[in-house]
């Protein structure tokens, strides 16, 4: 066998834990959180952008298997139903931050959000008090005084600014197209 078919069966193999990896996240997320990933007020999330292309749906999702990586790769013994479910919920804040006219005196959204995603959360959904701990707590330490008290709210906030980072870097991209197609003009 040369160097290059080991190299091949290498990649296929890599390649094949990553999906199986990605299957068992898939199963975990919608094992605890299929009633929130079915309800409309979630799927209109679809229609709302997060950070450049990505829709506030997929972020969430994106947190929420993040959240999962993190607790198992470092062994820190987080309940998964707490952390699905509290990074599926933790920007239910339903509206789109990018167009939404602000009230006088109303502060920024980062400082915002979190209230308004638990509102939301506590009326649509019967929550646990990690899972309510988790969304208040997330955008930590911009909301210095809503400090996260638990692992699972810990791995979220965590998990949220990395997922943050990578899709203002463009390094996650979604399938959402907010900016219209730009033409090219051709001088003649
Ligand atoms: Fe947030
Ligand atoms: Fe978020």
């Amino acid at each position: 066998m040369t160097a290059a078919e080991r190299k091949a069966i290498r990649r296929y193999y890599k390649q094949e834990a990553a999906n199986k990896r990605k299957r068992e996240m898939y199963y975990e997320i919608h094992r605890y959180g299929c009633d929130i990933l079915q309800g409309n007020n979630f799927i209109s999330t679809k229609a709302y952008v997060q950070h450049g292309s990505m829709s506030v749906n997929q972020h969430c999702k994106s947190v929420a298997e993040a959240s999962l990586r993190i607790n198992k790769r470092l062994r820190l013994n987080g309940d998964n139903r707490e952390l699905v479910r509290g990074a599926l919920l933790h920007d239910y804040f339903l509206y789109d931050w990018h167009n939404r006219e602000k009230k006088k005196g109303e502060r920024l959204h980062g400082f915002t959000h979190a209230n308004a995603a638990f509102t939301n959360a506590v009326n649509d959904y019967d929550i646990s008090e990690k899972q309510k701990n988790i969304i208040c707590s997330h955008m930590w330490p911009l909301n210095l005084t809503k400090l996260p008290r638990c692992r699972e709210a810990w791995i979220v906030t965590f998990a949220d600014k990395y997922c943050s980072l990578m899709e203002t870097l463009k390094v996650h991209r979604g399938i959402l197209k907010r900016e219209p197609v730009r033409v090219k003009i051709r001088k003649s």
